[in-house]
Protein backbone atom coordinates (compact mmCIF):
# COMPACT_ATOMS: atom_id res chain seq x y z
CA UNK A 1 0.00 0.00 0.00
CA UNK A 2 1.41 3.46 -0.84
CA UNK A 3 1.93 5.82 2.29
CA UNK A 4 0.18 8.99 1.63
CA UNK A 5 2.81 12.29 1.65
CA UNK A 6 2.63 14.37 4.36
CA UNK A 7 0.47 17.55 4.13
CA UNK A 8 1.06 20.80 5.41
CA UNK A 9 -0.91 20.71 7.90
CA UNK A 10 0.76 17.59 9.41
CA UNK A 11 3.85 19.56 8.73
CA UNK A 12 1.87 22.36 10.65
CA UNK A 13 1.06 19.73 13.71
CA UNK A 14 4.32 18.32 13.93
CA UNK A 15 6.13 21.96 14.20
CA UNK A 16 3.75 22.94 17.10
CA UNK A 17 4.80 20.15 19.05
CA UNK A 18 8.48 21.38 19.06
CA UNK A 19 7.03 24.52 19.61
CA UNK A 20 4.91 24.07 23.12
CA UNK A 21 8.04 22.03 24.19
CA UNK A 22 10.64 24.86 23.89
CA UNK A 23 11.20 26.42 26.92
CA UNK A 24 9.31 29.49 28.21
CA UNK A 25 11.66 32.78 28.20
CA UNK A 26 12.60 34.47 31.12
CA UNK A 27 13.09 37.81 31.81
CA UNK A 28 14.89 38.84 35.33
CA UNK A 29 15.63 42.17 36.52
CA UNK A 30 18.55 42.23 38.71
CA UNK A 31 18.50 45.67 40.91
CA UNK A 32 21.49 44.83 42.43
CA UNK A 33 21.89 47.38 45.46
CA UNK A 34 19.88 50.01 44.43
CA UNK A 35 16.58 51.18 45.10
CA UNK A 36 14.38 52.77 48.53
CA UNK A 37 11.58 50.94 49.98
CA UNK A 38 9.30 53.48 47.65
CA UNK A 39 10.73 53.28 44.70
CA UNK A 40 11.07 49.42 44.94
CA UNK A 41 7.11 49.21 45.73
CA UNK A 42 6.69 52.00 43.16
CA UNK A 43 8.95 49.95 40.31
CA UNK A 44 7.21 46.81 41.56
CA UNK A 45 3.55 48.05 41.28
CA UNK A 46 4.19 49.10 37.69
CA UNK A 47 5.28 45.96 36.51
CA UNK A 48 2.15 44.58 37.60
CA UNK A 49 0.27 47.25 36.02
CA UNK A 50 2.09 46.54 32.96
CA UNK A 51 1.21 43.15 32.91
CA UNK A 52 -2.58 43.42 34.45
CA UNK A 53 -2.99 45.36 31.03
CA UNK A 54 -1.03 42.90 28.64
CA UNK A 55 -2.66 39.71 29.94
CA UNK A 56 -0.97 36.26 28.81
CA UNK A 57 2.63 37.27 28.83
CA UNK A 58 5.26 36.50 26.26
CA UNK A 59 7.65 35.14 29.43
CA UNK A 60 8.15 34.17 32.59
CA UNK A 61 8.88 37.81 34.70
CA UNK A 62 11.01 38.01 37.87
CA UNK A 63 12.76 40.51 40.15
CA UNK A 64 15.65 40.34 42.35
CA UNK A 65 15.69 43.17 44.76
CA UNK A 66 17.89 44.01 47.54
CA UNK A 67 17.27 41.26 50.28
CA UNK A 68 15.68 43.84 53.11
CA UNK A 69 13.18 44.88 50.25
CA UNK A 70 12.22 41.61 49.46
CA UNK A 71 9.07 41.69 51.96
CA UNK A 72 7.24 45.26 50.62
CA UNK A 73 8.34 43.67 46.57
CA UNK A 74 6.32 40.49 47.90
CA UNK A 75 3.25 42.66 49.14
CA UNK A 76 3.35 44.16 45.61
CA UNK A 77 3.59 41.24 43.21
CA UNK A 78 1.86 38.31 45.57
CA UNK A 79 -0.62 36.06 43.04
CA UNK A 80 0.70 38.19 40.00
CA UNK A 81 2.28 37.28 37.11
CA UNK A 82 5.52 38.53 38.09
CA UNK A 83 8.03 36.35 40.61
CA UNK A 84 10.59 37.11 43.30
CA UNK A 85 14.06 36.59 43.21
CA UNK A 86 17.32 36.73 45.94
CA UNK A 87 20.59 37.97 44.61
CA UNK A 88 22.77 35.88 46.09
CA UNK A 89 22.46 32.96 49.08
CA UNK A 90 24.98 31.34 51.72
CA UNK A 91 25.80 27.72 51.08
CA UNK A 92 24.41 26.84 54.79
CA UNK A 93 21.06 26.76 55.60
CA UNK A 94 21.77 28.87 59.01
CA UNK A 95 24.04 29.91 61.53
CA UNK A 96 27.07 32.17 62.58
CA UNK A 97 27.25 34.14 59.18
CA UNK A 98 26.79 37.24 59.61
CA UNK A 99 25.19 39.61 56.86
CA UNK A 100 24.63 36.55 54.93
CA UNK A 101 21.45 35.14 53.91
CA UNK A 102 20.20 31.45 53.28
CA UNK A 103 18.37 29.97 50.53
CA UNK A 104 15.99 28.34 52.87
CA UNK A 105 15.26 32.15 54.28
CA UNK A 106 14.80 33.28 50.75
CA UNK A 107 12.28 30.60 50.09
CA UNK A 108 10.14 31.30 53.41
CA UNK A 109 9.84 35.30 52.35
CA UNK A 110 7.86 34.12 48.85
CA UNK A 111 10.99 33.64 46.33
CA UNK A 112 11.07 31.16 43.83
CA UNK A 113 14.54 32.08 42.04
CA UNK A 114 18.50 33.15 43.58
CA UNK A 115 20.96 34.48 41.35
CA UNK A 116 24.48 32.95 42.15
CA UNK A 117 28.20 33.41 41.01
CA UNK A 118 26.82 36.78 39.51
CA UNK A 119 30.39 38.32 38.64
CA UNK A 120 29.99 41.01 40.79
CA UNK A 121 30.12 38.44 43.46
CA UNK A 122 32.90 36.43 42.11
CA UNK A 123 35.11 39.78 41.75
CA UNK A 124 34.15 41.58 44.93
CA UNK A 125 33.67 38.22 47.24
CA UNK A 126 36.21 36.36 45.18
CA UNK A 127 33.80 33.54 45.29
CA UNK A 128 34.85 30.77 42.77
CA UNK A 129 33.43 28.14 40.67
CA UNK A 130 33.41 25.72 43.47
CA UNK A 131 31.63 28.09 46.17
CA UNK A 132 29.15 29.01 43.52
CA UNK A 133 28.40 25.06 43.03
CA UNK A 134 27.66 24.95 46.73
CA UNK A 135 25.55 27.80 46.76
CA UNK A 136 23.56 26.55 43.98
CA UNK A 137 23.21 23.26 45.92
CA UNK A 138 21.67 25.25 49.02
CA UNK A 139 18.84 26.64 46.24
CA UNK A 140 18.24 23.44 45.05
CA UNK A 141 18.11 22.07 48.92
CA UNK A 142 15.56 24.67 49.82
CA UNK A 143 13.23 24.28 46.65
CA UNK A 144 14.37 27.58 44.63
CA UNK A 145 15.90 27.78 41.33
CA UNK A 146 19.02 29.02 41.01
CA UNK A 147 20.15 31.42 38.31
CA UNK A 148 23.43 30.38 37.92
CA UNK A 149 25.93 33.54 36.03
CA UNK A 150 29.03 32.95 33.94
CA UNK A 151 31.57 34.53 31.46
CA UNK A 152 34.62 35.42 30.40
CA UNK A 153 36.92 39.06 31.27
CA UNK A 154 37.41 41.30 28.57
CA UNK A 155 41.19 40.13 28.95
CA UNK A 156 40.12 36.13 28.18
CA UNK A 157 37.68 37.34 25.34
CA UNK A 158 40.98 39.05 23.57
CA UNK A 159 42.80 36.15 24.46
CA UNK A 160 40.60 33.98 22.65
CA UNK A 161 39.79 32.35 25.79
CA UNK A 162 36.13 33.13 25.90
CA UNK A 163 34.57 29.62 25.06
CA UNK A 164 37.48 27.63 27.26
CA UNK A 165 36.34 30.06 30.10
CA UNK A 166 32.70 29.82 30.31
CA UNK A 167 33.20 25.93 29.68
CA UNK A 168 35.15 25.40 32.78
CA UNK A 169 32.90 27.62 34.62
CA UNK A 170 30.04 25.68 33.70
CA UNK A 171 31.90 22.59 34.32
CA UNK A 172 33.17 23.49 38.01
CA UNK A 173 29.87 25.79 38.65
CA UNK A 174 26.87 23.38 38.03
CA UNK A 175 26.22 20.54 40.57
CA UNK A 176 24.98 17.14 39.63
CA UNK A 177 21.21 16.84 39.36
CA UNK A 178 20.42 19.78 37.27
CA UNK A 179 17.68 19.99 34.81
CA UNK A 180 15.69 22.21 32.63
CA UNK A 181 13.27 23.03 35.64
CA UNK A 182 15.21 23.29 38.64
CA UNK A 183 18.21 25.36 37.06
CA UNK A 184 18.84 28.29 34.89
CA UNK A 185 22.07 29.52 33.26
CA UNK A 186 22.94 33.07 32.54
CA UNK A 187 25.61 34.22 30.33
CA UNK A 188 27.24 37.38 31.06
CA UNK A 189 30.19 38.57 30.06
CA UNK A 190 31.82 40.67 32.41
CA UNK A 191 32.76 43.26 30.18
CA UNK A 192 29.95 44.08 28.97
CA UNK A 193 27.77 44.50 32.08
CA UNK A 194 26.66 47.81 32.65
CA UNK A 195 29.16 49.21 30.11
CA UNK A 196 27.06 49.86 26.97
CA UNK A 197 28.85 47.42 25.33
CA UNK A 198 27.90 43.97 24.31
CA UNK A 199 28.89 41.16 22.02
CA UNK A 200 27.81 40.44 18.41
CA UNK A 201 25.35 38.25 17.90
CA UNK A 202 27.19 35.72 16.33
CA UNK A 203 29.49 35.67 19.42
CA UNK A 204 26.45 35.40 22.10
CA UNK A 205 25.12 32.43 19.53
CA UNK A 206 28.73 30.97 20.06
CA UNK A 207 29.06 30.59 23.43
CA UNK A 208 24.94 29.73 23.98
CA UNK A 209 25.40 26.62 21.62
CA UNK A 210 28.48 25.71 23.43
CA UNK A 211 26.87 26.37 26.54
CA UNK A 212 24.31 23.96 25.29
CA UNK A 213 26.15 21.11 23.82
CA UNK A 214 27.91 20.61 27.04
CA UNK A 215 24.89 20.79 29.11
CA UNK A 216 23.49 18.12 27.14
CA UNK A 217 26.69 16.04 26.84
CA UNK A 218 26.34 15.90 30.89
CA UNK A 219 22.69 16.68 31.41
CA UNK A 220 21.35 14.41 29.16
CA UNK A 221 18.37 15.31 26.40
CA UNK A 222 16.24 17.31 29.20
CA UNK A 223 18.58 20.50 29.46
CA UNK A 224 17.48 21.07 25.78
CA UNK A 225 15.25 22.99 27.99
CA UNK A 226 17.34 24.30 30.14
CA UNK A 227 16.82 28.43 29.93
CA UNK A 228 20.04 30.01 29.21
CA UNK A 229 19.71 34.06 29.67
CA UNK A 230 22.25 36.56 28.47
CA UNK A 231 22.91 39.28 30.54
CA UNK A 232 25.35 42.18 30.50
CA UNK A 233 24.20 45.90 29.02
CA UNK A 234 20.65 44.60 27.62
CA UNK A 235 18.47 47.76 26.68
CA UNK A 236 15.30 48.70 25.01
CA UNK A 237 17.46 48.84 21.43
CA UNK A 238 19.00 45.61 21.07
CA UNK A 239 17.05 43.65 23.36
CA UNK A 240 15.08 42.43 20.05
CA UNK A 241 17.73 41.38 18.27
CA UNK A 242 19.30 39.46 21.41
CA UNK A 243 16.12 37.76 22.04
CA UNK A 244 15.65 36.14 18.65
CA UNK A 245 19.53 34.51 18.68
CA UNK A 246 19.30 31.12 19.22
CA UNK A 247 19.19 29.42 22.26
CA UNK A 248 19.17 32.58 23.96
CA UNK A 249 16.16 32.13 26.41
CA UNK A 250 15.39 35.36 28.48
CA UNK A 251 17.50 37.90 29.62
CA UNK A 252 18.96 39.04 32.83
CA UNK A 253 18.97 42.70 32.93
CA UNK A 254 20.79 45.56 35.67
CA UNK A 255 19.96 48.66 34.52
CA UNK A 256 17.38 48.58 32.02
CA UNK A 257 15.40 46.83 34.82
CA UNK A 258 15.51 49.89 37.56
CA UNK A 259 12.97 51.27 35.48
CA UNK A 260 9.05 50.25 33.97
CA UNK A 261 10.26 52.04 30.68
CA UNK A 262 13.23 50.59 29.77
CA UNK A 263 12.18 46.94 31.33
CA UNK A 264 8.94 47.00 30.07
CA UNK A 265 9.93 47.10 26.50
CA UNK A 266 12.46 43.91 27.05
CA UNK A 267 9.35 42.16 28.16
CA UNK A 268 7.57 43.01 25.08
CA UNK A 269 10.61 41.79 22.69
CA UNK A 270 9.57 38.37 23.57
CA UNK A 271 5.56 39.44 21.85
P1 LIG B 1 23.45 45.35 33.07
O1 LIG B 1 23.72 44.25 34.19
O2 LIG B 1 22.17 45.00 32.37
O3 LIG B 1 23.36 46.66 33.83
O4 LIG B 1 24.63 45.34 32.16
C1 LIG B 1 23.40 42.90 33.97
C2 LIG B 1 23.75 42.09 35.19
O5 LIG B 1 24.75 42.39 35.84
O6 LIG B 1 23.03 41.14 35.54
Amino acid sequence: MAIAPITPSQYELVENLFMTSAPRPLIAGNWKMNSTRSGAVELATGLVDQTVAQGPLPCELLVCPPAHLLLPVLDVVKGTNVALGGQDCHAEPKGAHTGDVSAEMLMDVGCSFVIVGHSERRTNHEETDGMVCEKAMAAHRAGLIPIICVGETETQRDAGEALQTVGRQIADSLPDGVGSSNTVVAYEPVWAIGTGRTPTSQEIADVHAAMRNQLVARFGSDSDGLRLLYGGSVNPGNAEEIMSIDNVDGGLIGGASLKVETFWPIVQAFA
